[in-house]
């Protein structure tokens, strides 16, 4: 196994906490942003803002009540309040303002699960189920399924792969925890993630004990000039799309991070989530193919088909294949009825013709989109558009973002701030994450003239600078 555990003992200043991020970050900005505000609001009432921003409407309440507080209809504290409020709907507003227009990130297209496909998948799986296939799973994962997954990840991502070191998880998010266990188990300490980055791929980092290095990402992708400043020997990215900035790693990059990983005998867990979706040129080929001693790759059918069906999978180094496997009990898995019926699914050519349809699809629609943004938001740039489920729009104007999405939200309008995916750099530029998995194509023109409708009140607030969170 690689990786030793020394990584931890000159580590530089680590992030164990993200609520205790955002705790500071917030306090910057109310003390930057709204210093009359800072004056009446007690250290209380930040916690409990951090804690859970839901609690947005009791606070109201708790506020006006309070004699030492000044009233709401006092412009700092309504802004402060617009300004920290929920930018995820809580379950009561769902009910009350249900989302019109989902123009987050995150989805694919669910009305177009290939369900026949699927049907048939299971009905050929199920009919072609031996008895031994119905006793105690293999935790690895069943053997048809890692034979046909092993060679069409050859074909398509340009993977090496024997069967032997494919696991097949529950989704990224599954392997990427179990990944992280084992370093943890293995005595590592730390791991670097990408910033900006998806938060839940830091939770699994976290949970399994890890200190979280956060490391930039510029238009090249991972700095890994950066990387390397740090005593760590782990790190988990996107190369083929980063989420959220939708950038792909560089061949530079890429060298330059190989050889590091040999270097320091590191690991580099590679989320290759979206890597299907690639439009204007041939989908750039994973980094494990490269070196698969040192990269470990995860990949699922989240975005291909569902993130409900929970099937996902990881091909990892030989020499860390049993210790990652070994942080599970036997029995965890998907089910292996639905294993076979994707293996059935693969095997039929179902899935790759799916695929080709949905890429085409999803084109037309991102097309749509950007030109509809191009159209309505003049000063808009659009970046990350060449593969993947989202782009990135930033406005030359000054804007609130963290306003546009509350208001967004009361107009049934779902929109996400790239700046909520980062972990340090709070005076970086902002922006919006715009999906358009999941997004119907009629829905496209009035989602945008909505959101600039939106973003033309949310940039006339006077202290609101571009690139402030
Ligand atoms: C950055 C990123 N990685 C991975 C995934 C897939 O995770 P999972 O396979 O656990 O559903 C997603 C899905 O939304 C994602 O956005």
């Amino acid at each position: 196994m690689g990786i030793a555990c020394s990584d931890g003992v000159n580590a530089p200043p680590a992030v164990t906490d993200i609520s205790a991020v955002a705790w500071h970050r917030t306090r910057w900005l109310i003390e930057n942003r709204y210093p009359e505000t800072a004056r009446v609001w007690s250290s209380k009432i930040f916690a409990r803002r951090m804690r859970g921003r839901e609690a947005i409407a009791t606070d109201h309440r708790s506020l006006q009540s309070s004699n030492s507080f000044p009233s709401l209809s006092r412009p700092p504290v309504r802004r402060a309040l617009e300004y920290f409020g929920p930018e995820r709907a809580t379950t009561a507003e769902r009910v009350s303002r249900p989302i019109r227009i989902d123009l987050g990130p995150g989805l694919p297209d669910l009305a177009a699960f290939p369900i026949k496909a699927w049907l048939a998948a299971l009905r050929s799986a199920a009919s072609g189920l031996s008895s031994s296939d119905l006793g105690h799973p293999d935790g690895a994962g069943h053997s048809e399924l890692r034979d046909v997954l092993a060679a069409y990840l050859v074909r398509v991502r340009g993977a090496a792969t024997g069967a032997a070191d494919l696991t097949i998880v529950g989704g990224v998010t599954d392997g990427i925890g179990r990944a992280c266990r084992a370093l943890r188990r293995s005595g590592v300490r730390a791991i670097a993630v990408e910033d900006p980055g998806w938060e839940r791929l830091r939770g699994c980092a976290l949970d399994a004990g890890l200190k979280i290095i956060p490391v930039s990402v510029d238009d090249q992708g991972l700095c890994v000039e950066q990387l390397e400043t740090y005593p760590v020997r782990a790190v988990i990215l996107g190369p083929a799309h980063q989420f959220p900035t939708g950038v792909a790693l560089s061949t530079a990059r890429r060298a330059e991070l190989l050889d590091w990983a040999r270097r320091v005998d590191g690991l580099i867990l590679e989320d290759d989530y979206d890597a299907e979706f690639r439009y204007d040129r041939r989908a750039i080929g994973a980094m494990q193919g490269a070196d698969p001693g040192h990269v470990a790759l995860f990949g699922s059918v989240s975005k291909t088909l569902s993130p409900a069906v929970r099937i996902g999978w990881m091909l990892t180094p030989s020499s860390w294949t049993d210790a990652i496997r070994a942080t599970e009990s036997s029995l965890t898995g998907p089910p292996i009825l639905d294993q076979l019926a994707f293996a059935a699914l693969l095997k039929s050519g179902r899935y790759d013709h799916h695929l080709r349809r949905s890429r085409m699809r999803y084109r037309i629609r991102r097309d749509r989109l950007v030109s509809a943004l191009a159209r309505s938001l003049p000063d808009v740039h659009i970046s990350g558009i060449a593969a993947g489920l989202h782009v990135v729009a930033q406005l030359d104007r000054a804007i609130n973002y963290r306003l546009a999405v509350n208001l967004a939200a009361a107009e049934g309008l779902r929109i996400v701030r790239l700046g909520g995916f980062r972990v340090h750099r709070i005076d970086a530029p902002d922006g919006l994450v715009l999906g358009y998995g999941n997004l119907a194509d009629s829905a496209v023109e009035t989602g945008v003239s909505m959101l600039a409708n939106i973003l033309e009140q949310a940039g006339t607030v006077s202290d609101t600078r571009a690139g402030v969170q």
